[in-house]
């Protein structure tokens, strides 16, 4: 009998290794992957696109149908589409990043977001991993393993600045924490830990000790059911 698909939720803040690690479990297990924090990105691109203030809620909400987002899953070649054009890498610009988390906290964008993401997971025939910020706690409250990555705000400061060309790491750190902390305080679905996540600290661990942690924890999870 063929197994049933599995459902894996990686959640955390910024820096801690999530798309890294999640696209490496994804592909060792033959599993989908979604990028939730890229849907975000792309939602935010479409309203900068269009000339929306993305600090006006009203204005936001009101706009959250209007553009139709693709994601494809393949974990080696994650694809994200805003009607039909290639959003990869201007979801990734300085001007996105710094207004993704205002767009991300309207209830409009998060319901409609949410929809695909959860469209998307009952689609995956072997499973998926969502790496995100809500996955364990809203999104998919129901998956087989739910992984909170967490590390210090100096490690994560150094990851993403190692990303970037030329960065600034004290203002790399500042950005990361303001943007952490946006993400954690909103009321609709914060970060969070979910009760019955696990919680792996990185900030000592290389991303292949992450990587084997996860696929572990996948594989005893699979064998238990
Ligand atoms: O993972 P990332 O840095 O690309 O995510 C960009 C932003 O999207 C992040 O600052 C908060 C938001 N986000 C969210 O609100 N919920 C998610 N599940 C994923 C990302």
């Amino acid at each position: 009998p063929t197994a049933p698909a599995v459902i894996v939720a990686i959640d955390g803040p910024s820096g801690t290794g999530k798309s890294s690690t999640s696209k490496a479990v994804a592909a060792q297990l033959g599993l989908s992957y979604l990028d939730t924090g890229a849907q975000y990105r792309a939602i935010t691109w479409w309203m900068v696109t269009n000339g929306i203030d993305t600090d006006d809620a009203q204005a936001v909400a009101a706009a959250a149908d209007k553009p139709e987002i693709l994601s494809g899953t393949a974990p080696d070649n994650p694809t994200i589409t805003v009607d039909g054009v290639d959003v990869a890498a201007p979801i990734r610009t300085q001007e996105v990043t710094s207004k993704v988390s205002a767009v991300s906290a309207v209830p409009e964008v998060r319901a409609r977001i949410t929809e695909l993401q959860r469209a998307i997971a009952a689609s995956a025939v072997t499973g998926i991993v969502v790496e995100g910020r809500d996955i364990g706690t809203t999104v998919l409250p129901d998956a087989d393993l739910k992984i909170f990555l967490t590390a210090s705000a100096e490690a994560r400061a150094a990851r993403r600045s190692g990303e970037l060309k030329d960065a600034d790491v004290k203002a790399t750190r500042e950005a990361l924490i303001k943007r952490d902390a946006a993400d954690s305080t909103r009321k609709t679905s914060p970060l969070a830990k979910a009760d019955d996540a696990v919680e792996v600290d990185t900030t000592d661990l290389t991303l292949q000790q992450v990587i084997e942690c996860v696929v572990s924890l996948v594989e005893e999870k699979r064998a238990a059911r």
